[in-house]
């Protein structure tokens, strides 16, 4: 049975990118947020999407109104019932994704395949609050959603190979580049990234070069979008703050342990782009500037 009802649970930065992408592949897609506002905002961030890709001559705007058509908002997790799959892209904090798998599994049907966003949480753990550990596998797509080419797809040691496959066809059909992996924290991606993300702090910390040089050495040498330091901005300090916890935690390796200086800034507040600032200042969107850190 092809994968034709999608449901996305959280519709923020990450689950409205899904719904969008899952949605211009034609799926029917439902989208859950906890309050109407929270749904409202999510669509509109869809709808805005969609107008540049028309702005762009991507899609007509016939085509637009059809994407548009096949997404709906709910506040209810029982508006989930029929979908074939159900994505969840919600904070990312281990009772609070538990708690919805419990919900999730008592509404859907035996059939439903429960698939996690997640970047750090174990599959696993959150498999095992459900009666369908074969139908649940990790989904994790990259920022911004409807750009990345990544979609890693993650078994855990009870999911069906049959329901693997069916989730790398279904991600090969949203025009993603499915990776097959297991669930071990990190995956594949962030495994490479967090290290090296936080080897640029370590590398400011004991003064190696200024965080231009740092960002500059990296894009211009190496030929990266963005510099670690404009990237770490941008994925969020507080949550790779939180992954690289996550990933020590897992296996005490120094590689994986955040440096001081990213714990002071998270504690501060400093997040990144969303704050306004991070080791940029964003006072001005379109031209940040270096932060002084010292
Ligand atoms: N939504 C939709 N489209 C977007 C977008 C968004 N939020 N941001 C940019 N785009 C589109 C633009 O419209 C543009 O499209 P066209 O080429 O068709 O015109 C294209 O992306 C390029 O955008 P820009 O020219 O504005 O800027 P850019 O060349 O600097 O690209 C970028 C922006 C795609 C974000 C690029 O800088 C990049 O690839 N950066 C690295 C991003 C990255 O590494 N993401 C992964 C983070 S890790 C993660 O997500 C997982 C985790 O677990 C932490």
């Amino acid at each position: 049975m092809p994968i034709e009802k999608v449901g996305v649970v959280g519709c923020g930065l990450m689950g409205s990118g899904i719904g969008q992408v899952a949605a211009q592949a034609g799926c029917q897609v439902t989208v859950r947020e906890v309050s109407a506002e929270l749904v409202d905002k999510g669509l509109k961030s869809i709808e805005k999407n969609l107008q540049r890709l028309v702005e762009k001559g991507a899609l007509t705007a016939a085509q637009s109104g059809e994407v548009r058509g096949r997404l709906r908002g709910t506040t209810s997790l029982d508006d989930l019932r029929g979908c074939d799959l159900v994505i969840e892209a919600i904070i990312e904090q281990l009772p609070a994704k538990q708690e919805l798998y419990g919900a999730l599994d008592a509404i859907c049907p035996k059939p439903t395949i429960f698939a996690s966003n997640t970047s750090s949480i174990s599959i696993t753990e959150m498999a095992i609050v459900t009666q369908r550990p074969d139908r649940f596998l990790g989904l994790h797509f990259f920022n911004p959603v409807p750009v990345m080419k990544l979609v890693e797809v993650i078994r855990t040691i009870a999911t069906d190979p049959k329901v693997f496959d069916e989730i790398v066809k279904f991600a090969e059909r949203l025009g993603k580049t499915p990776v097959r992996t297991s669930d071990r924290t990190g995956f594949i991606v962030n495994r490479l990234l967090v290290p090296y993300l936080l080897d640029a702090v370590r590398a400011l910390e004991e003064g190696v070069a200024s965080i231009e040089d740092l960002d500059n050495s990296m894009k211009l040498g190496c030929g990266h979008p963005m510099g670690p330091l404009t990237l770490l901005d941008f994925v969020g300090l507080d949550t790779t703050y939180y992954i690289a916890n996550v990933m020590f935690d897992e296996f005490r390796e120094k590689r994986f342990a955040p440096p001081p200086l990213l714990k002071r800034m998270v504690l501060a507040g400093w997040n990144g782009r969303k704050a306004g600032r991070g080791f940029y200042d964003y006072s001005d969107p379109k031209n940040p500037k270096p932060m002084q850190l010292g």
